[in-house]
């Protein structure tokens, strides 16, 4: 289950990767903008805000996430659904994916049908972390492997659920789209309290943890955040009151069935 609330709780840092991608989105005056994941909504609504003659459409499997940005009165159509079952209507010039699809096993067979099913002419920008190898996915990896844990989260944690910059260029240029790609690593200054939990912990709350959580009791969960804890404060120690977390993105913006005529 997503908690809007705990997601949200680094929003800043969190949006920003949204609208560099979207910055690369050339669309003048697109008919229909769709956002596959869209979470919370409040991006959504920035979408909506940058083309405000288009239609624009919100879709996430998270009935939490909708309710929340339901409450936003944005001029968006929010949706629970599946991006896996989404298809895109003929009048689907925008779709806009930002840090979901590493939740989705075999999304790239996803985005190659996207890239054939949307009209020519239609941009797709994405982007997932890219994160997978960092000290704090590491150390995740490592106490979910301890004895007391493994049987219930070694199933749970996929080593590497996102490709890199090359792969996805290659994919999408394949499938006859002109292609944009690159990765940034933000640095991300998170205020560190000593009455307060490490904060790569609770960034990891909003999302990486989630699955943890939710397969585990509470006295279970209580013992892994512990655990984790000790690890992360080792590998992101806090200097003159905040931590450092580099935080590594894969973005691509693709324009379908123009990889011939032009060059992004
Ligand atoms: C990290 S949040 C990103 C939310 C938003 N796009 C943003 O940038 O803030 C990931 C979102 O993906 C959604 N999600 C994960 N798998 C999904 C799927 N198969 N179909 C639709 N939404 C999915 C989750 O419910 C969650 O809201």
């Amino acid at each position: 289950m997503w908690d809007p609330a705990t997601y949200l709780r680094y929003g800043d840092e969190r949006s920003r990767p949204f609208h560099d991608l979207v910055a690369r989105i050339p669309a003048d005056r697109p008919e229909t903008v769709v956002d596959l994941g869209c979470g919370p909504g409040q991006l959504t609504a920035t979408l909506a805000a940058r083309w405000p003659a288009s239609r624009v459409l919100g879709l996430d499997s998270s009935p939490e996430m909708i309710a929340r940005a339901a409450t936003l009165g944005a001029p968006v159509e929010f949706a629970v659904g599946d991006v896996r079952d989404w298809r895109p209507a003929p009048d689907v010039d925008v779709v806009v994916t930002n840090a979901v699809l590493q939740w989705v096993p075999d999304h790239e067979e996803l985005l190659r049908r996207w890239a054939r099913e949307l009209p020519a002419g239609a941009w797709l920008a994405m982007q997932v972390p890219g994160n997978f190898d960092a000290p704090s996915h590491r150390a995740l990896r490592e106490v979910a492997a301890c004895p007391a844990w493994r049987d219930d989260l070694v199933p749970l944690l996929r080593e590497a659920p996102v490709g890199d910059p090359v792969g996805y260029a290659a994919l999408l240029a394949g499938a006859g789209c002109a292609v944009d790609a690159w990765e940034t690593t933000y640095v991300h200054l998170l205020p560190a309290r000593a009455d307060a939990a490490h904060p790569v912990l609770t960034w990891m709350e909003g999302t990486a943890l989630r699955p943890v959580r939710a397969a585990l009791d509470a006295p279970r969960w209580a013992d892994f955040r512990a655990e984790l804890e000790v690890r992360l404060a080792e590998a992101y120690p806090a200097r003159q009151g905040q931590v450092y977390f580099p935080f590594r993105r894969v973005f691509v913006v693709a324009r379908t069935g123009a990889r011939v005529e032009e060059n992004l």
